[in-house]
């Protein structure tokens, strides 16, 4: 027991499931009656898909040349929701052999503006359409008064905004008729008004909620060395039954700070991170992002087998990658890319 909350056997159950005898009836999906308790099942009741990977345009050629074998793929999905073109072809013909996932950057769930339900129509048209397995976007704010920053910016952690948010998240699942997957951001300033830390919040919104957790392992080390937390303790912290998703990505370390930049491997300390997560949770679904300088798919590919060692706990050297050192010799280029940015600007 963590901070009063239970923790989840490596590879087992959700430890609160085994202390009493299931009722047999299910209010909500992902969630079972225990005497009078309801309890929330592993990653909400959704599947471990196994190891996933970021759908990106430079790959379709090798992917609908090869089928390769990845266990699902995950789709910006605000790169589809207007598309007629061969981008949504492509995505037509991928969702007929492999499950999709839909990650949104323009939800906006932490601004003041009022929810765009014209925005979430098209969401869950596409979600029906292309039978998505769950539907994620991230504890940000990404505009206000109808100005769309592009960016995935931090909200102040303290009871206003929670409520705030709280409520909007209730509004949109049951727009959409599913529990909604939040996302950790990575983050580079702090609020004089936050009143709590980042683990609380998130912790607070999804049990409120009962919304899923997208949990970006490599946003959390970010973040952990941008305002010096300790990474481990946030991962022991959070509601693990909720935990649906895994993000790993490459990051830009900088020396006095560190962008997500998800631009190379995924280094060591990470994926450490990640194989303690895994334990915690029992299992969820864990997916590679890479978004900037993307090399072929097959060394994509070969970055997101790296989990599975992990997940057996195998003893891994990975200390030959040129992206496990700690920072980067190459410098980067002086803009540094952003999740946000990952929208197409054109449509292919
Ligand atoms: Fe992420």
């Amino acid at each position: 027991m963590l901070n009063g909350r239970p923790v989840a056997k490596p590879g087992g159950p959700f430890s609160r499931l085994e202390t009493g005898t299931p009722g047999t009836g299910t209010d909500t999906p992902g969630t079972t009656t225990v005497g009078t308790v309801d309890m929330v099942e592993p990653r909400l009741g959704l599947p471990n898909l196994g190891l996933g990977i970021g759908l990106r345009t430079v790959h379709y050629n090798d992917i609908l040349g090869h089928w390769p074998p990845v266990d699902w793929f995950e789709i910006i999905s605000e790169n589809y929701m207007d598309s007629h073109g061969r981008p949504r072809y492509v995505l037509d013909q991928i969702s007929e052999r492999y499950p999709i996932v839909m990650h949104g950057v323009s939800l906006s769930i932490g601004s003041s503006d009022a929810l765009n339900f014209e925005y979430l129509k098209r969401l869950k048209a596409l979600a029906a359409q292309i039978k998505a397995v769950w539907v994620s976007d991230h504890v940000c704010w990404t505009g206000v008064a109808g100005c769309n920053s592009h960016d995935l910016l931090p909200v102040p952690m303290n009871e206003q905004t929670l409520k705030h948010m709280i409520e909007k998240v209730r509004d949109v699942q049951d727009f959409l008729e599913r529990p909604l997957i939040l996302e950790n951001p990575s983050s580079y300033l702090a609020f004089a008004d936050s009143t709590m830390p980042e683990w609380e919040f998130i912790s607070r919104i999804v049990e409120a909620t009962e919304c899923g957790l997208l949990l970006d392992v490599n946003n959390v080390y970010v973040s952990s060395v941008n305002h010096e937390f300790d990474p481990e303790f946030y991962l022991r912290s959070i509601p693990h039954e909720h935990v649906v998703q895994f993000h790993v990505a490459g990051h830009t370390n900088l020396g006095t700070h560190i962008i997500d930049t998800h631009d190379g491997h995924v280094i060591d300390r990470v994926w450490e991170l990640f194989r303690l997560a895994y334990q915690l949770t029992g299992g969820a679904s864990p997916l590679l992002e890479w978004d900037a300088q993307i090399p072929e798919f097959s060394v994509v590919h070969a970055e997101i087998l790296k989990a599975q060692k992990y997940i057996d706990g195998e003893a891994v050297d990975f200390s030959s990658d040129e992206a496990s050192a700690p920072a980067r010799a190459d410098g980067h280029s002086e803009t540094v890319p952003h999740p946000a940015s990952f929208v197409r600007a054109e449509v292919e």
